[in-house]
């Protein structure tokens, strides 16, 4: 079967890695796609959707994967479906649960799903009246995409109001502020999950942590994510049977009462505050680097995995993990998250040591490929992944890959999975 994978970060070029194996596989494409994706398989630069869906009937592209919210939320989903082709990801409805916070938090409310408690507004005096009702620090959130940005975690009563102010005026983040949600504070240990939806019936993965600040020790800015590893010791079988039984079932069947049937990736950004897991928020997508250590700890096939969910099968499939542990460091260009940098060229050295080679791999994002050559050219440029018996082992090998692997200007944490290590 040709497949098509719709996105072109390190998770997309995660996907194809895993599909580029699989025996159900013939041709892949990439929409867009990297510098590297072009090494497994054909870029398609086809924006419109409409087009795209046109040129996957033209291709005999039998199943497209999303790997992005932006193109779920713009509905490409409904677009492919409408035209018999099959693709996995949620309908543009059931992408709200990512593309509006007020409809997420409005839909965990109306279904008893735990979470912080929240107001939504759009009234100024109300969003002061309840910020001045919570202790610090106070979290603000727009109410649309806004890339990761769009939550503010403040320090004090008027750094609260401020951003407030800022959010509804449209200053900050134009019409993606002009709702907000003011929320208490959540203080615990914060893990990504991940279930593969088919409408009725799910598979969980194992759970992950992300680091999103950009310097060692959680600190400094933001980012889209610095590093990941799993399965995470810091989760045992009764917080995922919580997770299971208090957040994903209740989603799913809430979300069949909504008239939106979840397919596709629901990603709970779970944090657990004494031993009790609160939902923070959902995305309807893999993670992006959760993704690159997820695939490789699969034995099952995601071919199966994907293909199963989006057909309504998941019911008829027994997924298997490898008994190994993953490691992902990210490794940013220069002035990564703060703007772009000059583009520079990638030399990954000759690997010799066979254990190396064997269990670490690298997993392309923003990289673009010239006369044959690969620069960094986006802000996260590549995820060194390493596999091992343990945390250590597996982040040894991503570490010493790290090593192997040079551009002008590279950036990564050095303490990821810090977390586990110190448990
Ligand atoms: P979100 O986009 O909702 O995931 O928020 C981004 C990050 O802000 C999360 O990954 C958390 O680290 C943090 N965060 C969001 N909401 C809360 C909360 N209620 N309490 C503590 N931290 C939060
Ligand atoms: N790594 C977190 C995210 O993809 O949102």
């Amino acid at each position: 079967m040709n497949v098509m994978i719709i996105g072109s970060g390190g998770r997309e070029y995660s996907i194809g890695r895993a599909l580029k194996e699989d025996v159900n596989v013939d041709k892949l494409y990439f929409a867009p796609g990297n510098g590297a994706t072009e090494s497994l398989g054909e870029n398609v630069g086809i924006e419109d959707y409409h087009a795209l869906a046109t040129f996957a009937k033209e291709k005999n592209i039998e199943f497209t994967i999303v790997g992005p919210e932006g193109p779920l939320v713009d509905g490409v989903v409904d677009i492919f479906k409408a035209k018999g082709l099959a693709i996995f990801g949620p309908s543009k409805q059931a992408a709200q649960l990512e593309g509006s916070k007020v409809y997420m938090k409005n839909f965990l409310a109306k279904y008893n799903i735990p979470t912080a408690a929240y107001i939504e507004t759009d009234q100024i005096d109300r969003a002061f009246k309840f910020i001045d009702t919570l202790s610090t620090p106070i979290v603000v959130k727009a109410d649309g995409l806004c890339a990761g940005k769009g939550v503010i975690i403040a320090a004090s009563h008027d750094e609260a109001k401020k951003a407030v102010s800022e959010m509804l005026s449209g200053k900050s983040f134009g019409d993606a502020g002009l709702k907000v949600i003011i929320e208490e504070f959540l203080d615990g240990y914060e893990l990504s999950m991940f279930a593969i939806c088919d409408g009725d019936d799910f598979v969980l993965l194992q759970a992950a942590q992300d680091h999103k600040r950009l310097l060692d020790g959680d600190q400094g800015p933001n980012t889209g994510g610095m590093g990941a590893y799993a399965p995470t010791p810091l989760v045992n079988e009764e917080i995922y049977e919580k997770v299971k039984a208090r957040v994903i079932r209740p989603t799913l069947e809430g979300m069949k009462k909504e008239g939106a049937p979840f397919e596709g990736v629901l990603f709970i950004g779970i944090m657990v505050v004494k031993g009790e897991p609160i939902t923070l928020e959902f995305n309807v997508r893999f993670g992006d680097p959760e993704c690159e250590i997820l695939m490789p700890l699969l034995k099952s096939s995601v071919f199966d995995l994907f293909y199963k969910a989006a057909t309504s099968q998941l019911d008829t499939l027994k997924v298997e993990f490898y008994d190994k542990y993953a490691v992902g460091i990210v490794m940013a260009s220069k002035e990564y998250p703060y703007a772009s940098s000059t583009p520079a060229e990638i030399v990954v050295d000759e690997i010799h040591h066979q254990e190396l080679l064997k269990n670490s791999h690298i997993s392309y994002a923003g990289v673009t490929r010239t006369d044959g050559v690969l620069y960094a050219t986006g802000g996260r440029v590549l995820v060194c992944v390493g596999l091992g018996e343990s945390i250590q082992e597996a982040r040894d090998r991503a570490y010493l890959l790290c090593g192997q692997v040079h551009f002008a200007g590279k950036k990564l944490r050095t303490d990821i999975a810090y977390q586990a290590l110190r448990a």
